[in-house]
């Protein structure tokens, strides 16, 4: 053999040697790095949602006693959309909140059973997890007991009560398993409001040209207009007073007179409390997905965003429970047009991707 090729040999013998010392020791230095991702590919089938940009996971609840599994989800999707969940086969939670509309149902006010109107506008489904008080007058203090709200509900689901849901949904042998492999117990009011609460919880909107450009750092992701409604938004307009934090809402309830005048006042939050001075008073919506979930306030008065600015730049209605904080604005047509351009730069998403199930258990 030449020299030169036996020492290219023992070159490469050399660099063989190197290559397995190298290789061992990556392992032994990834090694405990990729049981940590086996671990977490474990939490994510945990059922919980990935969060968009702008949403933040620190306020995320979910309660102790119910916790997600991508199992309980899938479970509380097929309760969403299922139509036999009402006493006539024909009202799902999805016939009031449509996935296409933000989970809202583009009427003044939701129409149940029988074709029987409440006074109130379905308001979105979207983000409830980032929120403690459910409802426009915050009535139910988790989810879990929203979730069941509607379904005894005369003029929605229309069941006469939760044990009439419950028989029923009994009689679905479908259900029956997934229940007792879900829960490992039968099916109660409780185990319906928990896989319906779950399922809700992945109802997300975040990732909107506003979150980028806030939190992004993306300068361009909204327009010269855009950037000065927000600053009207939480300035002279006054309306990050209420709509603050990163869901646009103090979660708390106010007055700004809608419905003021009308034959039958709907009285809102004093319902819950009795306290005169929450008389009229509503929760502040998240404002999240504005854009797609038309007609606006409690009970669908108000069919554009061009009306809700002209409502605020009035000073709102009237009345002697009127919020301190609800004064004329005296905003110019550009500035309002500059809010307008502002209040659709709140469509995100973590939320298109839901449709309704193609097959329901049976
Ligand atoms: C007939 C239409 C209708 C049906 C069916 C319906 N909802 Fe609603 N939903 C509404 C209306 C109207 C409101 C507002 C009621 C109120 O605040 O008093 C509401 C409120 C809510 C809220 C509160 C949102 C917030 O901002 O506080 C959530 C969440 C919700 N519904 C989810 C559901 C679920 C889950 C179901 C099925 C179990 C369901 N809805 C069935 C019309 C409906
Ligand atoms: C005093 C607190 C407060 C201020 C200030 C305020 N809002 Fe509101 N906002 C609310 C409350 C409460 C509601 C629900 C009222 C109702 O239906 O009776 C609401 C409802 C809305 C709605 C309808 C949401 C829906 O889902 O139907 C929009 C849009 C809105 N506000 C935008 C604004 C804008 C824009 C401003 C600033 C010009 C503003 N708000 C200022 C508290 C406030």
């Amino acid at each position: 053999m030449n020299q030169d090729i036996k020492e290219s040999l023992n070159q490469n013998d050399q660099r063989y040697h190197a290559f397995w010392i190298f290789a061992v020791l990556l392992l032994f230095l990834f090694l405990p790095f990729s049981t940590l991702t086996l671990e977490q590919a474990e939490a994510t089938d945990s059922g919980q949602p990935e969060m968009p940009l702008g949403l933040k996971s620190s306020a995320f609840h979910i309660p102790a006693d119910n916790p997600m599994t991508s199992e309980k989800v899938a479970l509380g999707r097929f309760l969403f959309f299922d139509k036999r969940l009402s006493k006539d086969n024909r009202i799902a939670c999805a016939t009031c909140h449509i996935p296409v509309l933000a989970f809202t149902d583009g009427q003044p006010v939701s129409t149940g059973i029988n074709r029987q109107q409440g006074g109130r506008s379905a308001p979105t489904a979207l983000n409830r997890a980032f929120t403690k008080r459910q409802f426009w007058d915050g009535r139910a203090a988790t989810l879990e007991a929203q979730s069941v709200g509607p379904l005894s509900n005369p003029i929605e689901h229309g069941f006469t009560d939760n044990a009439a849901m419950v028989a029923k949904l009994n009689r679905i042998q479908g259900y029956q398993k997934l229940f007792t492999d879900v829960f490992g117990k039968k099916i109660t009011v409780d185990t319906v409001g928990q896989a319906i609460a779950t399922f809700q919880r992945t109802l997300l909107s975040g990732n909107s040209p506003l979150d980028r450009f806030e939190h992004g750092k993306d300068t361009n992701a909204i327009s010269d207009a855009a950037k000065r409604g927000l600053k009207l938004f939480r300035g002279k307009a006054r309306c990050g007073i209420c709509h603050s934090g990163f869901n646009f809402s103090d979660e708390n309830f106010h007055n700004l007179g809608v419905g003021w005048g009308h034959e039958s006042l709907d009285v809102g939050r004093y319902n819950v409390t009795k306290k005169q001075t929450d008389i009229g008073s509503f929760k502040t919506p998240t404002l999240r997905e504005i854009e797609h979930t038309a007609p606006y306030m409690h009970d669908g008065s108000l069919a554009t965003l061009g009306d809700v600015i002209a409502f605020y730049n009035d000073g709102g209605i009237n009345n002697p429970f009127l919020s301190p904080f609800i004064v004329p604005l005296k905003l110019t047509a550009t500035e309002k047009k500059d809010l307008l351009t502002f209040l659709k730069m709140l469509s995100g998403e973590g939320w298109q991707h839901i449709k309704a199930p193609e097959t329901f258990p049976q």
